[in-house]
């Protein structure tokens, strides 16, 4: 993979466009963040390490608490290591840490790095209405999920459902479907969501934008 991304001028007024969404509404959906050529890169590796068996069940909560349960969340996850070497490594370096900086410029938001897995959602598997903010987790901020599946469907399912802030009383919710490059990002303690169950594998790249703990 290629260190410079492609849409490096489109980078920028992306990112501006972020933390415009995020000032104003609180999160933003950016559709075609990626070029095609990185992002078959990324869901090339991922798929890899999905055949080799190298994603574990996600559990729900911490310590004592941890425990895997299907009612809640069914996936799949890798965590990243974002310092060593592969390509999504190169990906967070080339294309999230201009938005982190970006973040910290407009928004003062004292974003000093950054956390996330890789995730896989076999058919049928969901994960239900929560907060990514718990209560020791804190430090997470701004949560992104970019989606890396080929060609979605909208009768795939699978949709991220976010529910916003009540109008008049009423809560309202907003669906995004997971296609290949459209990137999500959201003020981690603000958005209760859900991942709707979708009819093929469903594949993203989770993660935060943290401070320091
Ligand atoms: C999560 C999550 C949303 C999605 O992993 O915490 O809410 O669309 N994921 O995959
Ligand atoms: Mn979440």
């Amino acid at each position: 993979m290629n260190d410079t991304p492609v849409f490096r001028q489109s980078l920028e007024d992306t990112a501006a466009a972020i933390a415009d969404g995020l000032a104003v509404d609180g999160f933003h959906v950016c559709r075609d963040f990626l070029s095609p050529a990185v992002l078959a890169d990324l869901r090339t590796r991922l798929r890899l390490w999905w055949e080799e068996g190298e994603l574990r069940r996600a559990a729900i909560g911490r310590g004592e608490k941890r425990k895997i349960d299907d009612d809640i969340r069914g996936d799949y996850v890798r965590w990243i290591d974002t310092d060593s070497n592969g390509v999504f490594a190169e990906f967070f370096a080339a294309h999230y840490e201009p938005i982190r900086l970006a973040l910290n410029r407009e928004l003062q938001l004292g974003l000093w790095d950054y956390e996330g897995h890789v995730t896989v959602y076999p058919p049928g598997r969901f994960y239900a209405r929560h907060i990514d903010r718990f209560t020791d987790a804190a430090h997470r901020k701004v949560s992104c999920i970019l989606y890396l599946n080929e060609d979605w469907l909208p009768a795939e399912g699978g949709e991220l459902r976010l529910y916003l802030p009540d109008v008049d009383g009423y809560e309202q919710s907003q669906d995004v479907l997971p296609e290949g490059g459209t990137l999500v990002t959201f003020l981690s303690d603000r958005f209760p969501h859900e991942v709707l169950p979708a009819t093929r594998e469903r594949f993203s790249l989770t993660g935060w934008f943290c401070t320091r703990r």
